[in-house]
């Protein structure tokens, strides 16, 4: 029997945006954290590399404001970039407080709290925090087991918000987000989750593409969710691709943590030439989107499937330290980082767009925040600068946290909700139709709106795109909602969405690179998209 459940906080998403904001909530509220599969199973869990934050005596907060800015090429909101590095090292304190267990530095403390810092590209400081290079699992089990000694926060795996309750589609006054409908895999049903505040922090939409460091999670639900239900979104056509995933059969989606880099690493082509000096002079720690670019070039130049990570003329025993996550990993599958070049590959990464919200996570949607990568607060501009978008989960899910908590004694419970209907559609007998749906979708978005573009490339990935939204539209309206289809629903909405975005830009700005438009526009806009009118416009 599907369900009504009442929260006072419906939070869908347990990454580190979803749990940093209910722990920060007072514990006179009822709070749900929702995750569709495993309460791991989002790229919190996976970050290697670490938290970017201004620890170190001899870092500022001007130096990490301009380094973000200088990655973002000309697009990020100074405000937000100055109120995210502000807030870091504050943020940084809470985590540390609720016992994350970052690396120290050997020597005894010093600068940066007494913990080591690392460097990634874009930084002209040692500022990245980290836990060895498995700084996301550190982080998520910390939280986690923080969470789960608070009788008011309710962990719920296995469910996957379908859509948002709005008052505008129950066709009721004002517009506001009353809570959502949630596919309950243990029971295959459907709850109605009434909630006075909405929190989307649903992670990225980087399984758009063919290749990836992300969980399959990364379906862009929050985005897509958010869409519907009215809310503008921007810069969708900033898609990181990360310079160093994995080559090797047996483990796509494993990525070779920046870091790497940052302490020496240096990248080879097949006959062990350095090529980055070549493209950038920062080399090998330029900002991802040039070193991306500069292996995409050389890769189809040459012909050749990969090229190579070294570093293995640093000591063995400092790379095991340092590296023990990628080392192991790496061995297991015959390669030995100490001695032998690591085959690596760029992959879709993290969706620098999202939605649009203010310094608060608030959308336009009274009652729905959206925070993390699902959102847009305009730090990271048109290329996101390494380990701050993890730093932006901690800044804003504490902001959107205060912000609920000073306005909660006025929100009443939305009442009379109606059910989920499902009296219309049947059981499917088709599920290959989503898998080769997602299978071409994912495809066609690698080869047409890659690393690469062009606006023709862009014109037939939009073609494909509007085929497979009505075909997936009408296999919505028929059968049974499951994860595959919601998922694939999103997908293609938030590839829609990536599509017009990068058609909208006739520039080539940080991530978006346009064969047709190789040239910088002389003035930097958000590419904006509003729902209904279904047309983009630029703002300045
Ligand atoms: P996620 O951690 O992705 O969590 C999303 C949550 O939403 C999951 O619980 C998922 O189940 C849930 N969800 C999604 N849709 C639904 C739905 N419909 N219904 C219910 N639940 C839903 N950034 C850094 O700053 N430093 C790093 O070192 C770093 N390393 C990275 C390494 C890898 C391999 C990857 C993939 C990313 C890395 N990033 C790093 C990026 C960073 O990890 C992510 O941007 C960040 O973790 C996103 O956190 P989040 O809370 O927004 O979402
Ligand atoms: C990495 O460790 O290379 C990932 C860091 C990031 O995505 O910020």
């Amino acid at each position: 029997m599907a369900r009504h459940l009442e929260f006072d906080v419906l939070v869908i998403g347990s990454g580190a945006a979803g749990l940093t904001l209910a722990l920060n909530l007072p514990a006179t509220l009822l709070i749900a954290v929702l995750s569709k599969g495993e309460l791991a199973h989002g790229s919190t869990y996976w970050a290697q590399g670490g938290v970017a934050a201004v620890l170190d005596e001899g870092d500022t907060v001007e130096a990490h404001v301009q380094d973000t800015l200088v990655a973002g090429a000309g697009l990020c909101d100074e405000a937000a970039v100055r109120f995210t590095v502000e807030h870091s090292r504050e943020a940084m304190q809470w985590l540390i407080d609720q016992g994350v267990p970052f690396t120290r530095e050997q020597d005894g403390a010093k600068g940066g709290l007494g913990f080591h810092l690392t460097r990634e590209g874009g930084h002209s400081h040692r500022r990245i925090i980290h836990a060895a290079d498995a700084t996301g699992m550190a982080i998520f089990d910390t939280l986690l087991r923080t969470a789960e000694g608070r009788p008011n926060i309710q962990l719920l795996s296995q469910r996957v918000a379908v859509d948002l309750i709005t008052t505008e589609k129950l066709g009721r006054q004002g517009t506001r987000c009353l809570g959502a409908y949630v596919l309950d895999r243990t029971s295959d049903q459907v709850d109605t989750l009434h909630a006075r505040f909405t929190v989307l922090a649903t992670g990225g939409a980087s399984k758009a593409y063919l290749y990836s460091t992300n969980q399959d999670s990364a379906s862009g639900d929050g985005i897509a969710m958010a869409w519907r239900a009215g809310c503008s979104v921007a810069n969708l056509e900033f898609n990181q691709f990360h310079p160093t995933c994995l080559y090797h059969p047996h483990a796509r989606s494993f990525l070779i943590t920046e870091a790497l880099r940052g302490e020496g690493a240096v990248l080879r082509l097949p006959d062990g030439e350095r090529f980055m000096p070549r493209f950038d002079p920062r080399a090998d720690l330029a900002p991802r989107d040039v070193v991306a670019r500069a292996i995409d070039h050389e890769m189809k130049r040459l012909g050749i499937d990969c090229v190579f990570l070294d570093i293995s003329h640093k000591p063995a025993d400092f790379v095991q330290e340092h590296f023990p996550t990628v080392y192991r990993r790496c061995l297991e599958l015959g390669i030995d980082i100490t001695r032998d070049p690591i085959p690596v590959v760029p992959a879709a990464h993290y969706t620098c767009g999202g939605v649009r919200v203010d310094e608060h996570g608030r959308s336009d949607l009274a009652g729905l925040y959206a925070i993390g990568e699902t959102s847009c607060t305009g730090l990271h501009g048109a290329n996101r600068m390494a380990s701050n978008s993890l730093l932006e989960c901690f800044v804003y899910a504490r902001s959107a946290a205060l912000d609920i908590q000073a306005q909660e004694a006025e929100i009443a419970m939305p009442r009379d909700l109606p059910d989920w209907d499902a009296s219309q559609v049947t059981d499917s007998d088709e599920d290959v139709v989503i898998a080769h749906n997602w299978d071409e979708l994912r495809r066609f978005m690698w080869d047409y709106v890659g690393i690469v573009r062009t606006s023709k490339r862009l014109v037939r990935a939009r073609h494909r795109i509007r085929l497979l939204m009505d075909e997936i539209d009408e296999f919505y309206s028929n059968y049974r909602v499951s994860r595959d289809l919601i998922e694939l629903r999103n997908l293609a909405q938030v590839a829609e969405l990536i599509i017009e975005s990068a058609l909208a830009r006739q520039e080539s700005r940080g991530l978006h690179f346009t064969l047709d438009y190789p040239q910088l526009a002389s003035t930097a806009r958000d590419t904006i998209l509003v729902p209904r009118t279904d047309a983009a416009r630029s703002e300045a």
